[in-house]
């Protein structure tokens, strides 16, 4: 079966229940949010009454019995825990995360049609063919579905393939979304184009990473104008400005980088951007990236609703309460780093890390990755920061150059191993992921994880 004749055989709970009580359970990170929108938009359309709720994967045992459940981003992994806590209600799972074995009818994962759920379809995207099997005119929602894959960082060499590509193409024939190739710079429509590039860290730029006065100078010296009535943003360079500062940016990379990275620096630097047609000009809504870490500061702040109303594009008042979110993510990460600047970062022989205690375990690991584009921090090793999450655990965030999955390194299976060798759980992607480990193992946990990188790099 292809995944659309799944995702058909997979609205059998909604179609013929439709007078149950419905609930969607999401997950809380960009992705389950842009999911959770996404069906509760097609429910809503369908005239289904429903509520919805975004929780971590540990709070599902806590989630309120309904009639009939629909669990969107997670689900596929944990078909045990949802049979033993929700035995009388209708269950629908639409995942895109490895599972060992398939409880349920309306069980709609990538995997079971033979697509990767690693990087060619999100929560989202599996949520956009559900909606789109619902109803052929819901691929409007297909921007959204490109706002999860993104914050899924199924783009990490610079474009969506596979299911997400048609997707993409859905969006882009009824013009809701536009690809262009472009600079990979964070910030597209709401940063200074010097601010974008000095925030620049994967890989670190000489002289330009985290160098205001350094990117001023640059970008004058190559005659782009910083200015037009107002700051111009990455989104106003024309396409010979983007080409010339994206091969200065690689031409400076490339004297400082080790030698089996190389082949990988321009996928850095240049890719494909994609813009929600829809948004307001300069909105944080307007690039996929953007948008995507809104849904995320919604959703590590405890205000995932927020996310999801913004989501299916309701504004006004969630949309002031998504941005005062956005600043006060920000403000704490800052506030987080600062926290460790002061108490120092420890070095293993193939790991760096740092006490976070204090900082909140859903935003330990974005401070990690923040740090490791920083000054004086070796941004080649990978980091972990890590905060207690109960008595009994402490959470674990790792984060580390795109570029070392180039020496073939899975950080997330890493992770995932030695955290079960301590009695802990974990994974996540390559180069971003998380464990929680008991607390009186987190040295030789730390140990263990700095050893299986040596001998992954040999
Ligand atoms: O850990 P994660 O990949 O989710 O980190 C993304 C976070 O870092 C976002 O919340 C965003 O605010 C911030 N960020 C940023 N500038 C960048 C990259 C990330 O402010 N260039
Ligand atoms: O929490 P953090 O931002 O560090 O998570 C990074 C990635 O690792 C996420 O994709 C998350 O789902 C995954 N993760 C996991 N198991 C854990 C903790 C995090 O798979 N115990
Ligand atoms: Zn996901």
């Amino acid at each position: 079966m292809d995944l659309f004749q799944l995702a058909r055989s997979c609205t059998k709970n909604v179609i013929e229940n439709r007078n149950d009580d419905f609930l969607i359970a999401s997950h809380m990170d960009a992705d389950g949010i842009s999911s959770c929108a996404i069906v509760s938009k097609a429910l809503e359309r369908a005239g289904i009454e429903h509520s919805f709720k975004c929780v971590k994967i540990n709070d599902i045992p806590r989630i309120e019995p309904f009639e009939n459940m629909i669990f969107c981003d997670i689900g596929s992994g944990q078909q045990n825990t949802i049979r033993r806590y929700f035995p009388d209600s209708r269950i629908t799972i639409i995942d895109h995360h490895q599972f060992t074995e398939s409880l349920y009818d309306c069980h709609f994962n990538p995997f079971l049609a033979g697509v990767d759920g690693g990087d060619e379809i999100s929560g989202s995207g599996m949520a956009y063919y559900f909606a789109k099997a619902l109803d052929g005119s819901n691929t409007d929602l297909a921007p959204l579905a490109i706002v999860g894959a993104v914050g899924d960082m199924q783009n990490i060499w610079g474009s969506l393939k596979g299911a997400n590509r048609s997707i993409l193409e859905d969006g882009i024939s009824n013009g809701s979304v536009a690809a262009s190739p472009d600079l990979r710079l964070y910030g597209r429509f709401t940063r200074p184009i010097y601010k974008a590039l000095q925030y620049f860290s994967d890989p670190p730029v000489p002289g330009v990473t985290g160098n205001e006065s350094n990117c001023i100078a640059l970008l004058s010296s190559l005659g782009i104008p910083l200015r037009n009535e107002d700051w111009r943003t990455p989104s106003d360079l024309s396409f010979e400005e983007k080409q010339v500062l994206g091969t200065e940016l690689i031409r400076r990379i490339l004297s400082e980088l080790p030698g089996d990275f190389v082949h990988l620096a321009p996928k850095l630097v240049f890719g494909e951007s994609y813009t929600l047609e829809g948004e307001e000009p300069y909105s944080p809504l307007r690039d996929a990236t953007e948008f995507s870490t809104c849904l995320n500061a919604a959703g590590r702040n405890g205000a995932p609703d927020i996310g999801v109303e913004v989501a299916k594009g309701n504004r006004g008042i969630y949309f002031d309460k998504l941005m005062s979110l956005l600043k006060t993510h920000r403000r704490k990460l800052a506030r987080g780093i600062g926290l460790i600047e002061s108490r120092g970062i420890e070095k293993m022989d193939n790991l760096q890390y740092f006490d976070g205690t204090g900082i909140s375990d859903t935003l330990v690991g974005t401070v990690a990755g923040l740090l490791l584009g920083s000054e004086g921090i070796d941004p080649y090793t990978p980091i972990i920061g890590y905060t207690p999450t109960d008595d009994r655990n402490i959470k674990v965030s790792l984060r580390c150059s795109k570029l070392l999955i180039g020496r073939k390194i899975n950080m997330g299976k890493i992770l995932r191993e030695v955290s079960e060798q301590y009695g802990g759980e974990g994974g996540g992607h390559a180069c971003a992921c998380g464990a929680f480990v008991p607390h009186e193992n987190i040295t030789p946990f730390l140990e263990d994880v700095s050893r299986r990188i040596g001998e992954a790099t040999g």
